[in-house]
């Protein structure tokens, strides 16, 4: 049966979202994050995990584990790793399940450092700028890779007189 788990992982200081940089990350929190994505998926009929490091290791082991663990794919938020983290890039490359990276902020807005991704490149792709809405867009595209587009509810006849 096909897996209807999902994964979100977030990265480094991502679990101070609410009082962190508020101007750029906004006031919702790192729990108020999660409902929503969780609420998201439950729409679409699928679990959703959610689970936060602050170490690039623990990331890579939850990347790894993802398929064996029965997640159809991850919706991956790297943090500041996103910049630099070879080790992160290749895990991401390594594992069958497809990652969509995500970013609350628009980095291709910010500073020239974030503006490159290690990771985009072996991602499925990516999508930034929309706050706590990158995720939900996240698990959307992860099921558009594994279940096909979201098709909109069929069209009822027309009542007959
Ligand atoms: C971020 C952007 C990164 O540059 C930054 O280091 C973060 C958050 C985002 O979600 O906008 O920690 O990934």
């Amino acid at each position: 049966m096909a897996a209807t788990r999902a994964l979100v992982l977030h990265g480094p200081n991502l679990n101070l979202l609410g009082t962190r940089e508020p101007d750029v990350y906004g006031r919702v929190t790192l729990s108020e994050v999660n409902r929503l994505v969780r609420a998201h998926g439950r729409r679409r009929g699928v679990t959703v995990e959610a689970r936060q490091s602050n170490v690039e290791g623990q990331l890579i082991d939850w990347l790894h584990g993802a398929e064996r663990q029965g997640f159809l794919g991850v919706v991956l938020n790297p943090g500041a790793f996103t910049h630099y983290s070879l080790a992160l890039r290749d895990a991401v490359a390594s594992i069958r399940v497809p990652v969509v990276e995500v970013h609350l902020s628009n980095v291709h807005a910010r500073e020239k450092f974030r503006r490159h991704s290690v990771v985009a490149a072996v991602a499925r792709g990516q999508i930034a700028g929309f706050g706590a809405v990158s995720y939900v867009l996240g698990l959307d595209a992860l099921l558009a890779l594994t279940r096909g587009p979201a098709r909109p509810p069929a069209a009822r006849p027309p009542r007959r007189r």
